[in-house]
C-alpha cells in the first residue's frame, strides 16, 4: 500500500521510519518532508497547507494511507478535504481538531464533564482580563486561546510579566487572531509528563509515556522552544501515576468528545502535571504526535504502525495489537544558534556517519540539501539524535556520543537531557 505523510519535520521522520518497517508498506511519500526523510520516503514538493494539491496528489498517485504530522492542517480541516474525497486518512477532523486549536474549548470541555486540570477563567475583553489579573497571585499562567507555534503560554512569576503578556497577546495581538480571547489560569506545580495515546472515538491505546524539555538552556532556563530533547520511559514515575491519568484524564475526555458529537481518531497527546501528591492533572491536549516525543516513543514500539493506523481508520483500533519495548530511549535536539529567536539557515552538516556508527538514530528536523546536494540546516530544530538501551543511563550516554560527533556551525544542544530520570 502506498502512503502519503505530511509534515517536514522530525516527527514526520520517525513517522517514516516507523511505517518504512511495515511489510505492508509500498512506497511511502511525504509532502514536503525534509533531507532525511528523502532517504525513505519519495519527497512531495507540495505543502502543508495546499490542500487541493495534496488531495490530487493522493487521488493520482490512489494512496491507500494519508498521515497528517502537524497542528496546523489538522486545525484548519485537511482530513475533512480528504475524507469527502473517500481517501483514507489518519487524524482528527476540524471540529475534533478543536481540542488542541483553542484553549477555551479544551477548557470549557475539561470543566462540563469534571476532567482535573488547572483552575481557569477566560476573557475575550482586556479590561477585564487585566483586573481578573490584578486581583489573583502570581506565579499565574497566561494562554493565548488559538494556536500560537507552541509560544502563546507565559508562565509568569512577576505581576509584570503577566500584565506583559496579556497585553502582547490582546492588545498587539503577536498571535493574530489566536489572542482575541485568553484564557488567564493557576500554576500548577509538580513534574510534567507526556501521554501520547492512539484514539478512535472512545477507543484509547495509550502509548508509552515521555517527558519533554520545552526551555531552550540547561536547568529548564531560557525561553519555550518546540522542545529540546526527550525520553521515555519514566522509570522515576510510577506506573499508579500513569494508569489514573488514563483512567481520570485520557479516556474521560476521548468519550466527553464523542458525546459533543466531535469524535477524535488519531494521536490525542495529553499534556500533564503530575502534583507533589501524585494526583495528574490537565496542561493541554493536543491532536496530534509530538515533537520530539514520537522520536522516544516510535522507536519503542515493537508492532507494525501501519497497522495500528489502519485500524484506527476502519474502526477496529480495539483489536489492533499495540506492544511496546523495555529499551529505554533518549532523543537530544541539535539546534541552530540562535534559536528559538532567528537563526542562519544553509550551514554545512558533519559527522551523520559516525553518529550513525556509535549506534544512534539520527531524525532529521529541519535539514536540507544544499546546491552541491550537501546537507545542510534548514530551521531552528536540525536533527534529533537518539539513543536506545536497556537503561534511560545507557540511552542518553548513547545520544550524547552520537550527538558529539555531529557538527555545524553555531550548533546548540541541551546536556541535561533525562537527568532528572538519572536521580
Ligand atoms: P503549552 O503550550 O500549553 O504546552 O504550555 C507550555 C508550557 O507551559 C507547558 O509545557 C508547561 O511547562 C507550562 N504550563 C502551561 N500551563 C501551566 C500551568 N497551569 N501551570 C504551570 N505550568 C504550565
Ligand atoms: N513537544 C511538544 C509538542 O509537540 O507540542
Amino acid at each position: 500500500m502506498d502512503i502519503l505523510v505530511i509534515g517536514a519535520g522530525g516527527r514526520e521522520h520517525a513517522i517514516c521510519w516507523s511505517l518504512a518497517k511495515s511489510p505492508k508498506a509500498g512506497t511511502i511519500y511525504c509532502a514536503p518532508g525534509n533531507a532525511g526523510i528523502g532517504e525513505l520516503a519519495e519527497l512531495v514538493p507540495i505543502q502543508v497547507n495546499e490542500f487541493d494539491k495534496l488531495a490530487a496528489f493522493a487521488e493520482e498517485k490512489r494512496i491507500g494511507l494519508v498521515v497528517v504530522g502537524p497542528d496546523d492542517p489538522l486545525a484548519d480541516g485537511i482530513v475533512d478535504v480528504f475524507e469527502a474525497k473517500k481517501i483514507p486518512v489518519f487524524g482528527p477532523r476540524k471540529n475534533a481538531a478543536h481540542i488542541e486549536g483553542s484553549k477555551t474549548f479544551m477548557k470549557d470541555l475539561l470543566k462540563k464533564y469534571n476532567i482535573p486540570t488547572a483552575a481557569y477563567e477566560k476573557f475575550d475583553n482586556y479590561e477585564q482580563a487585566l483586573a481578573y489579573l490584578q486581583s489573583r497571585p502570581v506565579p499565574i499562567v497566561i494562554k493565548a486561546d488559538g494556536l500560537a507555534a507552541g509560544k502563546g503560554v507565559t508562565v509568569a512569576f512577576t505581576r509584570e510579566e503577566a500584565e506583559t503578556a496579556l497585553k502582547s497577546i490582546m492588545i498587539d495581538k503577536v498571535f493574530g487572531e489566536s489572542g482575541s480571547q485568553v484564557v488567564i489560569e493557576e500554576f500548577l506545580e509538580g513534574q510534567e509528563m507526556s501521554i501520547l495515546s492512539f484514539v478512535d472515538g472512545e477507543t484509547v491505546r495509550p502509548m508509552a509515556a515521555a517527558q519533554d524539555h520545552k526551555q531552550v538552556y540547561d536547568g529548564d532556563k531560557g525561553p519555550n522552544t518546540g522542545g529540546m530533547g526527550t525520553y521515555s520511559p519514566l522509570p522515576h514515575i510510577a506506573d499508579s501515576i500513569i494508569e489514573e491519568a488514563i483512567e481520570t484524564i485520557i479516556r474521560p475526555t476521548a468519550k466527553a468528545m464523542v458525546a459533543e458529537g466531535r469524535p477524535f481518531r488519531g494521536v490525542l497527546f495529553a499534556g500533564l502535571m503530575i502534583a507533589p501528591d501524585g494526583k495528574p492533572k490537565t496542561i493541554e491536549f493536543n491532536a496530534r504526535f509530538g515533537d520530539p516525543e514520537t522520536q522516544v516513543v516510535l522507536p519503542r514500539l515493537k508492532s507494525d504502525l501501519l497497522d495500528i493506523f489502519l485500524a484506527a481508520v476502519n474502526g477496529t483500533l480495539d483489536q489492533a495489537e499495540i506492544e511496546w519495548s523495555d529499551e529505554a530511549a533518549v532523543c537530544v535536539v541539535l539546534a541552530s544558534g540562535g534559536y528559538p529567536a532567528s537563526y542562519p539557515k544553509g550551514l554545512p552538516i558533519r559527522g551523520l556517519d559516525e553518529a550513525g556508527a556509535a549506534g544512534a538514530l539520527v531524525f532529521h528536523a529541519g535539514t536540507a540539501r544544499g546546491k552541491g546536494g550537501e546537507l545542510v540546516t534548514n530551521g531552528g530544530r536540525v536533527l534529533g539524535v537518539v539513543g536506545l538501551g536497556k537503561t534511560i543511563a545507557e540511552a542518553r550516554d548513547k545520544a550524547y556520543e552520537a550527538a558529539g560527533s555531529i557538527a555545524f556551525e553555531g550548533k546548540h544542544q541541551r546536556t541535561d537531557i533525562a537527568a532528572k530520570a538519572l536521580v
